[in-house]
């Protein structure tokens, strides 16, 4: 699995923004095509981002360029040009607005053809589930293609397709008293991920300049378990980083249950055992792998170790 917690958007018409990327600490980079470049640049974009594939440095990111959706008269153009221009550079394909599974059956025969054509490494596909349509079909869209690696959800557009009463992305609409109007959605998506073993990310907070807005409505979506969220601006890459690797102290307790269930499994025989106060079996044995892998993908190095009991 490719590291995700902070996917940082790039809008393929700005050659100063995409230089400045290669120097953040983002785990993803995704050069855009789609909504934050306006029609009139759509061909040129195209340009800048196969240039900045081909010359930029994006050592140890992962690397994306989000290509327009299927209803508009660049998606074709957008994919051919880029892959076949830098495909070998190119870690995945976003495809916004996915609607159904034909969405995504259409980009795999396309890369398919292209990656065969040109001698290609294979490409993934990142889907962003943005619609009232897409969310009832998601979990069609999810086995649509086996170069699936991510769901991504679109507040903003999806916002916009279900009518909610707020223009403030990823905040709670006023006048809904009670509960999190994203809790369904993001659960939906999230079940149709993990259910396929693919990957769950969040989409933008667009008040950049709200550190502690974006902290808060990233950690709700890290709560549930997505793997990361978009990220716009400088600022937010570091909190969005933070905000999906484990805190130290979870991350120590979790290699402390993996050690001590191995010793109490294999030497003790036992299945069931205490540790301090705390009972743990096979599915904490479970819980605590997810969060010692994270942990180690995000480089947490252990504060403290598991002591064997002394025999008495
Ligand atoms: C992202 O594409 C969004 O619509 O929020
Ligand atoms: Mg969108």
């Amino acid at each position: 699995m490719r590291a995700r917690r902070s996917c940082l958007a790039v809008p393929g018409s700005n050659p100063r923004f995409i230089e400045k990327a290669q120097g953040l600490a983002a785990d993803e980079v995704f050069l855009d095509l789609e909504d934050s470049v306006a029609p009139a640049a759509k061909e040129k974009a195209r340009e800048n981002v196969v240039a900045a594939l081909r010359d930029g440095d994006w050592t140890g990111k992962t690397i994306v360029v989000r290509v327009n959706d299927l209803t508009t008269q660049w998606t074709y153009r957008d994919v051919i040009d880029v892959v076949e221009g830098a495909g070998d550079r190119l870690d995945c394909v976003m495809l916004p607005k996915v609607e159904d599974a034909s969405h995504v059956v259409w980009l795999d025969t396309l890369l398919t053809q292209i990656e065969k054509a040109h001698g290609l490494p294979r490409i993934g596909i990142e889907a962003q589930i943005e619609s009232a349509r897409g969310l009832v079909n998601v979990d069609a869209i999810a086995v649509a293609s086996d170069r699936l690696e991510t769901l991504v959800f679109g507040p903003a557009d999806f916002m916009a397709s279900i009518g909610m009463k707020t223009l403030v992305v990823g905040e709670q609409p006023p006048g809904y008293g009670e509960g999190d109007a994203y809790h369904y959605i993001l659960m939906r998506i999230l079940m149709a991920a993990r259910a396929n073993d693919l990957q769950a990310i969040d989409g933008p907070y667009l008040q950049i300049k709200d550190v502690d807005g974006f902290r808060r409505v990233a950690g709700r979506a890290a709560a549930l378990g997505f793997d990361g969220k978009w990220v716009l601006h400088p600022s937010q890459v570091e909190a969005g980083n933070e905000v999906f690797s484990p805190s130290q102290e979870d991350y120590d307790h979790a290699e402390l249950i993996l050690e001590a269930y191995d010793y109490y499994t294999t030497v003790e025989r036992r299945g069931a055992v205490m540790l301090g106060d705390e009972m743990i079996d096979e599915a904490s044995r479970k819980m605590a792998l997810v969060v010692a892998a994270k942990g180690r993908a995000a480089g947490l190095a252990r504060a403290r170790t598991f002591e064997r009991p002394t025999m008495e």
